[in-house]
């Protein structure tokens, strides 16, 4: 329902798409469309067009399973797929150098999972020029007007699950009334969507600090100091274990806000090395150790980000631009990339805990499989 508002408000406004300095923006953009209109239909290409698709290096299970369905997926459309990963060592400068190639080969559609999403606009301008259209996946690219669409999860709907699922899980599991004592982590200062997520949660975690209700007792609050370079589960575990033996000694650590599986594990890890009691922590991704950790009541929370469905979506844009139409967006406010609003399809996040995993995973065969072997 909500998804059908917003395509019909999307339909009106279509006409007369004048972008304003946008105060409801997610990213803190300046507004301005900078003389672009996005969306305006180009003409169609050829159905059996080279797609190029690059993505980030492996920082999660969901970009290892995304390759592959582009790969099957775009193949089946009849187009011809170009999927290339950022290696793990120099990604941006490979991103770079990959895209760039996408575009001399004569890409109609590129479409690219961000590594640092303020650091492509040279490449996604030359594609822009070259007449193909750029898609951002999952991560918002920023600062250049040359992004057509973007498609994702709604980050800050991830991150205000993740922020009640603290909450709740603190109510359920904490062993004793408020105030709870929790720490908060972030993702890579150089997504895009680190920041998203944690200004989703902290929407629902920031009243419950200021009235006391939560302590976060290492006093680190700001990004800046809750931030994992890299999405690395070295760095969170790092940063864990020193907030344990600086502030920890005798007290009890009840919660803490993860933003995704990979660094939940980390700061398990580091907490039962300590040989404390694991707190509630949350996470994203639905990653298989997190959906198995879940269910032996170990991690309380993820949110299940279909990865088939944004691929599917993403492919499906794919197919509308080669027929000459506009791609469908359910969403034309909340993006602001610093140089134009990026029109943009959101998915529909869904939280899990132990109680609703196999409702939650009822369309995802694998993970089901993993719950149903626990019940
Ligand atoms: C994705 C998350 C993922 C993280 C690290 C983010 O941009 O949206 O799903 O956990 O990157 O890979």
């Amino acid at each position: 329902m909500k998804k059908m508002l917003l395509t019909a408000t999307a339909i009106v406004v279509a006409g007369a798409f004048v972008l304003t300095g946008c105060s409801s923006d997610r990213n803190g953009g300046a507004g301005g469309n900078g003389g672009e209109k996005s969306g305006e239909p180009k003409a169609g290409f050829a159905a059996d067009a080279r797609i190029g698709v690059a993505l980030p290096d492996k920082t999660s299970e969901n970009w290892v399973l995304a390759g592959q369905l582009f790969t099957d997926g775009l193949t089946k459309a009849g187009f011809k797929p170009d999927v290339q990963y950022a290696p793990a060592s120099n990604t941006v400068a490979e991103q770079q150098n990959q895209i760039q190639a996408m575009v001399t080969g004569g890409a109609k559609v590129i479409i690219i999972g961000a590594k640092d999403g303020k650091q492509l606009s040279t490449q996604v301008e030359a594609a822009k020029q070259a007449g193909a259209y750029v898609i951002a996946y999952d991560r918002l690219i920023e600062n250049t007007t040359a992004v057509d669409y973007y498609v994702a999860f709604d980050n800050f709907k991830v991150g205000q699950l993740q922020g009640q699922a603290l909450l709740d899980g603190l109510a359920k599991n904490a062993g004793h009334a408020a105030p709870y004592n929790i720490e908060l982590f972030s993702g890579s200062p150089d997504d895009a969507n680190s920041k998203v997520f944690f200004d989703g949660a902290m929407d629902v975690l920031q009243p419950k600090i200021d009235d006391g209700t939560l302590k976060v007792l290492s006093g680190q609050t700001e990004i800046s100091q809750t931030a994992t370079d890299g999405w690395k589960a070295e760095n969170a575990q790092r940063r864990m274990d020193s907030i344990l033996t600086s502030t920890y000694g005798s007290a009890n650590l009840d919660g803490v806000l993860s933003p995704n599986d990979t660094l939940a594990r980390a700061i398990i890890t580091s907490v039962q090395q300590a040989g404390k009691k694991v707190p509630v922590v949350t996470g994203q991704d639905s990653e298989v150790e997190s959906v198995k950790s879940i269910m032996q009541g170990v991690q309380y929370s993820t949110i299940n980000k279909d990865t088939a469905l944004l691929v599917e979506q993403a492919i499906k844009m794919v197919g509308e631009l080669q027929k000459g139409e506009k791609a469908d967006v359910n969403d034309e406010k909340q993006y602001n990339n610093g140089k134009k609003v990026v029109p943009a399809y959101l998915l529909d996040p869904v939280i899990v805990t132990k109680e609703n995993a196999a409702e939650a995973y009822k369309n995802v065969p694998s993970l089901l499989k993993i719950v149903e072997s626990f019940q």
